[in-house]
């Protein structure tokens, strides 16, 4: 009520991006305030150990993840994991810093509860990251998505992540290597196969074949179905620890906008598209290696929705504009009374148990 009576019609006053700004120099500003983080956890938090989840040794509080491109500096962390979040994807982080594509970059559609970004990896680079991270306390569990800089090309991709993970696994419970933004040219096409089993070794034999911390691929949702088992073929043949799916689309259609403009969607118009990727990978995977789901998630319905298809974490961005810091709250109090309806112990036991999509 709070934020949908007062905050929001003040932020959407705003043009996106200032919305954004505002509310990122607020809470940077809040945490010298004694007390702060407590008291957001008292307020946001939603404790039960039926939601944690282990996965690959790192416990997870809860399911509900904040998904990457809010805190794309890193410096929000601290603060975002007392917002009620069982886990922070920070970045994408790039080898070089990058200030972006030209703004006007981000665009709201309230009506289908969307957003259309070309932001194009804006950071502060590796080396300014690790600074910054290493400044931070780590209280919860956060993930480090790393990007490719614009300027290095296609042929030199496998340096340019190895550079910023090197720099980053340190700081990171579990890592991203992003090869679905729509921003940057030409990144897309990693995901082609032999392109995405190239980038997977050559990123492999830097670390001597041992990955030091769980190594997510994350998606498009505008590979064709084909090509997204494909794909997961060679997760599964190369050892990736598990996919997140998926970033924005450049497929419009559903926005029923006549001329959008350019950028990847997100928000309302994605679900159903993320929803039939990941009810496809849990097919394919069987479990093997987990999911993430993220794209389109606005409601409590909707989250469970997304785990009864197979994934076993799920992440929100644009539905947390829309309907406000008590989102994962909402979510997490819902999956917690589906689970004890259902006579379940865990979370765990909701993964793929719905019908087929
Ligand atoms: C403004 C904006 C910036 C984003 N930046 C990134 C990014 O830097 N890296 C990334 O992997 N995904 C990025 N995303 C994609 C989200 O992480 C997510 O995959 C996508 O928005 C679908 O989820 P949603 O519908 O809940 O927003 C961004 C999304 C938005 C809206």
């Amino acid at each position: 009520m709070f934020y949908h009576h007062l905050i929001k019609p003040i932020l959407f006053h705003l043009d996106p991006e200032s919305a954004h700004h505002l509310v990122a120099t607020f809470l940077t500003l809040s945490k010298k305030i004694p007390f702060f983080h407590k008291t957001l956890s008292v307020i946001f938090q939603y404790p039960s150990s039926r939601l944690e989840q282990t996965i690959h040794g790192i416990r997870f509080p809860n399911p509900v993840g904040l998904a990457a491109g809010f805190d794309k500096t890193t410096e929000l962390f601290p603060t975002m994991i007392h917002m009620g979040f069982g886990f922070i994807e920070v970045g994408t982080i790039t080898a070089k810093a990058q200030s972006g594509n030209e703004k006007p970059r981000l665009f709201r559609f309230p009506k289908s509860k969307a957003l259309v970004n070309r932001m194009g990896f804006n950071n502060p680079g590796a080396d300014q990251t690790e600074i910054n991270l290493k400044n931070q306390q780590k209280l919860g569990v956060r993930g480090i998505n790393a990007g490719k800089s614009k300027v290095t090309a296609l042929e030199d991709a496998v340096s340019d992540y190895v550079y910023t993970l090197k720099k980053l696994i340190p700081y990171g419970d579990y890592a991203v290597i992003n090869i679905s933004s729509p921003n940057t040219p030409g990144l897309r096409s990693l995901q082609s196969k032999q392109s995405l089993i190239d980038l997977i070794q050559g990123i492999q034999k830097e670390f001597q074949n041992s990955f030091p911390i769980p190594l997510y691929l994350k998606f498009a949702p505008d590979l064709t179905e084909e090509e997204l088992i494909e794909n997961l073929k060679v997760c599964l043949d190369y050892k990736i620890s598990g996919v997140i799916l998926t970033n924005t689309t450049l497929d419009k259609q559903n926005l029923g906008e006549e001329n959008p403009p350019e950028g990847g969607l997100s928000g309302g118009p994605l679900f159903e598209k993320s929803l039939r990727f990941v009810s496809l990978a849990y097919q394919t995977l069987q479990g093997k290696i987990p999911i993430i789901g993220v794209g389109g998630i606005d409601t409590r319905e909707k989250a469970l929705q997304m785990m009864e298809a197979g994934a076993n974490l799920i992440q929100i961005y644009t539905g947390y504009i829309y309907e406000g810091p008590f989102l994962p709250f909402q979510i997490c109090s819902y999956l917690d009374k589906v689970v004890k309806e259902r006579g379940y112990q865990s979370i765990s036991q909701l993964v793929g148990s719905g019908k087929i999509k």
